[in-house]
C-alpha cells in the first residue's frame, strides 16, 4: 500500500499590511497633573505619557476600527478576505459583534465570517494567533484584524493618566511585506483580579501596583515557554515590543527580559535604546488595550531610522485577567515600501488640544439608554462617524465632513 508522505512545506505568513487611527482631540498630561496637583515629571517621566487621545461623541470603536480598516485593505482584492476578527474590551453590544459594522461600512463581502473576540488586551493577539491558523488552512485567503478601544479609568484614580484610544487594523497573509511570524510562541493564563470591568461600569477597575506584578510574571513565564519551544535566547531578537499601558512599561520589561535572558549589560543597553521608536505613537495617544502592542510595532517600523529587513522583533502581548504571549516575527525585505507613516505622521500632527474642562466634559458624556431618538452633533473629521442612536440601534455613516491624510503609496504604485 502506498502511504503518502507528508511534505514539511511551511507557508510564510505575515503582516501583509498594517494601519493606526487615533481620534483627532488630545488631552495633554501637563494639564492633567496641574489639575490634579502633581507634578508634570510625574506622569511624562514617571509613567512615560505625554498626551492621551479623547474621543468625540460621534466617534467609538466601530468608527476607529473601521478607520484603520479602510486604510489596511487599500489596494487589496476584498474579495480574498475571508474573515474579519474584531477585538475589543469597549464593547458596545452584548450581542451584536462590532466586526458587523465594520463589515458593513467597509462593504466587504457576505461570506467573509465576521466576529468580535475578547480577553483584554491580548484578544487582537488571540486573533491573530487564530488568523494564523486559518490562512495555512487556506492560503488565498486574507484574515482581516481590527483592534479597537477607549481605555477609561475613574476622574481622579491612578489610572487615570493611563487612559487614551485607538484602533489597528492588519491583514494577514501568505504574501506578507512587513512581518514574517515564527511558527513558535509561548502562552501562559492565570485567574487574577488585577483589572477588570462589569458589565454595569463603563470604566475599568484597576489594582495598579500588583497589575504591573502580573504583567511582569506573565512576561517570565511566558518567554520561558517561547524559548522552550523555539531553542531562542535574548540575544536572538533585535527588538522588543511590548504591550503598552503606559510607555515606561517597556523599560521595566525589558530589564525583567535581560535578567531571565541572561543578557550581558551592553545588549541590555543596546536593545533598550532601540525601544525609543517602538514607544513613539503610545506616548502621544495613551493606552489603547487591545491596539496598544500593534501601535508599538507600527511606530517602531515607521520610526526606526535604520533598515529593519531581516530583524527579528520578539513580541508581549499582556491582557490583564490574565493571558499573555510572547511571539516573534522577522522583518521583510522592501516593507519601508509598503508603511503609512506619512499618513499616521500627518494624523497625529492636526490633533487638537482640549482643556481639562472639555476633557471632563467629554468624559462625562453618556448616550442616551432609554431608545429614545438622539442625534449627534458632527465633531469628528474621520471616515466614519456614529449618527445617532434610534430604537435602541447605533446608525453609523460616512463622514461627509472627513479629512483625507497624505495618502500612502498604493500597491499598484510601488509594484516593483
Ligand atoms: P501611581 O500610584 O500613581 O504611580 O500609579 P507611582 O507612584 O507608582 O509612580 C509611577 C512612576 O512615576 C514611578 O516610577 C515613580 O517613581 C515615578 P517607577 O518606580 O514605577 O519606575 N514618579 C516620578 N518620576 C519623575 N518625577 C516625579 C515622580 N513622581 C513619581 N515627580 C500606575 C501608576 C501605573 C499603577 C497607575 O497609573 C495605574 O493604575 N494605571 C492603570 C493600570 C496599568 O496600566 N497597569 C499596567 C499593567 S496591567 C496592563 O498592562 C493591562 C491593561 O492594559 C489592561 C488590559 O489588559 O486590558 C491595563
Amino acid at each position: 500500500m502506498l502511504r503518502r508522505r507528508r511534505k514539511d512545506v511551511r507557508v510564510m505568513i505575515g503582516i501583509e499590511s498594517l494601519a493606526f487611527y487615533t481620534p483627532e482631540q488630545y488631552l495633554d498630561l501637563k494639564t492633567l497633573a496641574a489639575e490634579r496637583n502633581v507634578p508634570a515629571d510625574k506622569y511624562v517621566h514617571g509613567i512615560g505619557q505625554e498626551r492621551m487621545a479623547v474621543l468625540p461623541p460621534d466617534e467609538d470603536i466601530v468608527t476607529m476600527g473601521a478607520a484603520a480598516a479602510r486604510h489596511a485593505v487599500e489596494g487589496i482584492d476584498i474579495s480574498t478576505i475571508d474573515t474579519l476578527m474584531f477585538a475589543t474590551e469597549s464593547g458596545i453590544d452584548q450581542s451584536k459583534a462590532a466586526a458587523i459594522y465594520v463589515h458593513q461600512l467597509l462593504g466587504l463581502p457576505a461570506n467573509c465570517r465576521s466576529f468580535e473576540i475578547k480577553q483584554a488586551c491580548c484578544g487582537s493577539t488571540a486573533a491573530l494567533q487564530m488568523a494564523l491558523a486559518l490562512v495555512a488552512q487556506n492560503p488565498a485567503k486574507r484574515v482581516l484584524i481590527v483592534a479597537s478601544d477607549e481605555a477609561r479609568y475613574g476622574l481622579n484614580t491612578p489610572g487615570e493618566p493611563t487612559q487614551g484610544a485607538g484602533a489597528i487594523a492588519m491583514v494577514i497573509s501568505t504574501t506578507p511585506r512587513l512581518i514574517v511570524f515564527d511558527p513558535e510562541s509561548g502562552s501562559y493564563t492565570e485567574d487574577v483580579m488585577d483589572f477588570w470591568r462589569p458589565n454595569y461600569l463603563d470604566e475599568a477597575l484597576v489594582d495598579g501596583k500588583f497589575s504591573i506584578q502580573v504583567y511582569m510574571k506573565a512576561l517570565e513565564e511566558s518567554w520561558n515557554e517561547y524559548q522552550r519551544v523555539s531553542g531562542r535566547g535574548y540575544q536572538d531578537c533585535d527588538y522588543f515590543c511590548f504591550h503598552l499601558p503606559f510607555t515606561k512599561m517597556a523599560g521595566k520589561a525589558n530589564r525583567v527580559l535581560a535578567r531571565i535572558g541572561g543578557a550581558s549589560r551592553t545588549d541590555e543597553d543596546s536593545i533598550l535604546a532601540s525601544h525609543v521608536d517602538s514607544l513613539h505613537y503610545n506616548r502621544l495617544t495613551g493606552n489603547s488595550y487591545t491596539a496598544s502592542l500593534y501601535v508599538g510595532l507600527s511606530s517602531l517600523l515607521e520610526n526606526s531610522p535604520g533598515n529593519l529587513t531581516g530583524r527579528r522583533i520578539g513580541l508581549f502581548s499582556y491582557g490583564s485577567g490574565c493571558m499573555a504571549s510572547f511571539f516573534s516575527g522577522v522583518v521583510c525585505e522592501d516593507y519601508q515600501r509598503y508603511l503609512q507613516g506619512d499618513r499616521h505622521h500627518a494624523m497625529l500632527e492636526r490633533r487638537h488640544e482640549l482643556t481639562y474642562e472639555q476633557y471632563k466634559a467629554l468624559y462625562c458624556h453618556r448616550l442616551p439608554t432609554d431608545g429614545s431618538e438622539y442625534v449627534i452633533e458632527r465633531t469628528s473629521s474621520g471616515p466614519f462617524r456614529l449618527a445617532g442612536i434610534r430604537d435602541h440601534k447605533r446608525i453609523y455613516e460616512s463622514n461627509p465632513a472627513a479629512v483625507e491624510h497624505v495618502s500612502a503609496p498604493s500597491r499598484h504604485e510601488v509594484a516593483v
